[in-house]
């Protein structure tokens, strides 16, 4: 009787390991490109969403508000590039180059703790899609 409850037991211990590994930060994004992201950020949207991304008169680009924003938007790393590719700079959406809003969307990533690797950031690239937006 009482043996039949072990791999249930097993199996409840592993869940906090389990989800841990869900919410580890994957390299999207070269540090290049994330390098090139900050200078088309401080050109394009320092002015409305803060010198270092914290908020002014748009709402903050890292941190708990903007994950709280992510979460609630279930936002991904494929949906930040589409918002940036076609609503942002507010003031002239959709202006920028589509390497530019790669970047910028590799500079955030990079802001809010996700790590660099090899392959570019770039609409619809592996990864893209799975990757949750947390602070
Ligand atoms: C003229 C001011 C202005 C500029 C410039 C601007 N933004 Fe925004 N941005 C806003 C405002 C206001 C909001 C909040 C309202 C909204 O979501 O449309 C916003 C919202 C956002 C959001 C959150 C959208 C969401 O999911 O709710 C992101 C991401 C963003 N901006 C990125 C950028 C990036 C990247 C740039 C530069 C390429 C930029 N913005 C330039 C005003 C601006």
């Amino acid at each position: 009787m009482h043996r039949s409850l072990l791999p249930l037991a097993i199996v409840f211990a592993a869940l906090p390991l389990a989800a841990g590994a869900q919410s580890a930060k994957p390299a999207l994004y070269t540090a290049e490109q994330a390098a090139r992201g900050a200078a088309v950020y401080s050109q394009s949207c320092a002015a409305c969403h803060g010198t270092q991304l914290e908020g002014t008169a748009a709402p903050a680009l890292k941190g708990s508000v903007f994950g709280e924003m992510a979460a609630a938007q279930s936002l991904t790393a494929q949906t930040l590039l589409d918002v940036i590719a076609n609503t942002m700079p507010q003031s002239d959406p959709g202006s920028l180059k589509p390497e530019d809003n790669a970047a910028v969307t590799a500079y955030i990533l990079q802001q809010n703790g996700y790590p660099a690797g090899t392959a570019p950031l770039a609409n619809g690239a592996a990864g893209m899609s799975d990757a949750k937006i947390t602070p």
